[in-house]
């Protein structure tokens, strides 16, 4: 869920630095690329070398090293999400008067992303009025605030004062990413991998699609906080239920079509990703058709279009989605299909790219909507899949 998501943490002086060392851990094994910044006063609890190990990465105290500026600026854009913990009471007030005397304080008042404070004190410096306003002024200029916890503190005495446990930390940074996404609570129709078109009992006519474009597109819009229902045809993708998957396995075009109707008018958002046949055969043997000394034709009829079908009757609170594979005029048949279908946006693989298209774990594609084309670099399925779900938060 946290894969790819660009985390500064910044630590302050305060016992509660030596959880943060975990909070490091957690975050990398969530996927995350950390940067860990630290005031002066918290490498007196925790080295600078200890986060920087676990972090693989400088960890930044001054605002210069060897002759070097160390930039708070591009720290604070680069982010996705900073997050202050321990944040101590001096660091609080501070924060929450534009105070700018050190690196943690001058990336935060730089910082363009969400900022989570995690605040780590003895309980009467908690309690105290002027820290209540300085959270109270935090929040109230969009920072997140994750109150300290009850137990016993490191003075002995037991209050309110603890910074919350790393455990929880994470889960409140993956709960806050799901929230924020446009996609949270949404319904989304996904159709993904092919059709097989029967023939006879034992023989079909298909295309060599895995399904693993729509399957990574499903994971990215379940990490989102959407509520996919999947339409699937033959694939030997390994599917990982869901509380907000719903599973509607397919064969044929036909079936494809039924399934999608159903569930499209509940759809905020359709992304049509299946390789559907285009032709399926005119008749389908009841028996298994027997070889014999001539050649053998086979007539085709033309299956439904199931985007231009349901481009149709699209309302204008709905989103289309498509792809296109192509292996020449890319741009114009893209756009043309665009505009036949109804869409929105157009995912446009070429066929003609190492490592692109069917079967392959990596894609290269560009996005092209009505306004704009967006050319990406190679990629991971995965990859691919949070750029087309950005542009459509983009939509939205
Ligand atoms: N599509 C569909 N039903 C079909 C054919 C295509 O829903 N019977 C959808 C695909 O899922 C994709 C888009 O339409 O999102 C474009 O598919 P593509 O196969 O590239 O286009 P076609 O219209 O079939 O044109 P052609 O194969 O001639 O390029």
């Amino acid at each position: 869920m946290l894969t790819g998501k660009k985390i500064v943490l910044a630590v302050t002086g305060s016992i509660a630095a030596y959880k943060s060392l975990l909070l490091v851990r957690l975050l990398i094994k969530e996927g995350c690329e950390v940067r860990v910044i630290m005031t002066s006063s918290a490498t007196n609890f925790v080295s600078q070398l200890s986060f920087a190990t676990l972090s693989n990465h400088t960890v930044y105290v001054d605002f210069f090293k060897d002759n070097t500026w160390a930039n708070h600026v591009e720290l604070g854009l680069w982010a996705d999400l900073m997050i202050i913990a321990p944040a101590s009471a001096n660091t609080i007030a501070k924060a929450a008067n534009g105070v700018c005397d050190n690196m943690v304080l001058a990336t935060y008042l730089s910082s363009k992303c969400p900022v989570i404070f995690a605040p780590a004190m003895d309980l009467d410096m908690y309690l105290h009025p002027s820290t209540k306003h300085n959270l109270i002024n935090l929040k109230s200029y969009g920072n997140h605030i994750i109150e300290a916890t009850y137990g016993e503190l490191a003075s002995r005495l037991v209050g309110q004062g603890r910074m919350e446990e790393p455990e929880n930390i994470v889960d409140y940074v993956k709960s806050f990413f799901v929230n924020s996404s446009k996609l949270y609570g949404k319904n989304l129709l996904i159709t993904a991998g092919p059709t097989y078109e029967a023939l006879d009992p034992v023989r079909f006519i298909g295309n060599h699609s895995s399904g693993k474009m729509g399957w990574a597109i499903t994971k990215e819009a379940l990490n989102r906080g959407a509520l996919v229902n999947l339409v699937l045809g033959p694939t030997s993708l390994m599917i990982n239920p869901h509380a907000n998957l719903s599973i509607h396995h397919v064969s044929s075009a036909q079936q494809m079509y039924e399934a999608s109707k159903k569930l499209h008018d509940h759809a905020d958002i359709s992304i049509f990703s299946a390789a559907v046949a285009d032709y399926r055969p005119k008749d389908v043997a009841e028996q298994k058709i027997k070889k014999n000394d001539s050649n053998f034709a086979l007539e085709l009829i033309k299956n439904v279009d199931i985007a231009y079908e349901l481009g149709k009757i699209k309302k204008a609170n709905q989103v289309h989605v498509g792809f296109a594979l192509e292996t020449e005029n890319e741009e114009i048949n893209a756009k043309g299909k665009l505009a036949k279908k109804n869409f929105d946006l157009i995912v446009l693989n070429s066929a003609n790219e190492k490592g692109a298209g069917f079967k392959h774990d990596t894609n290269k594609i560009k996005l092209i909507s009505n306004k704009a084309i967006t050319t990406y670099e190679l990629k991971s399925k995965d990859e691919v899949a949070k750029d087309i779900l950005d542009q459509i938060e983009e939509l939205l």
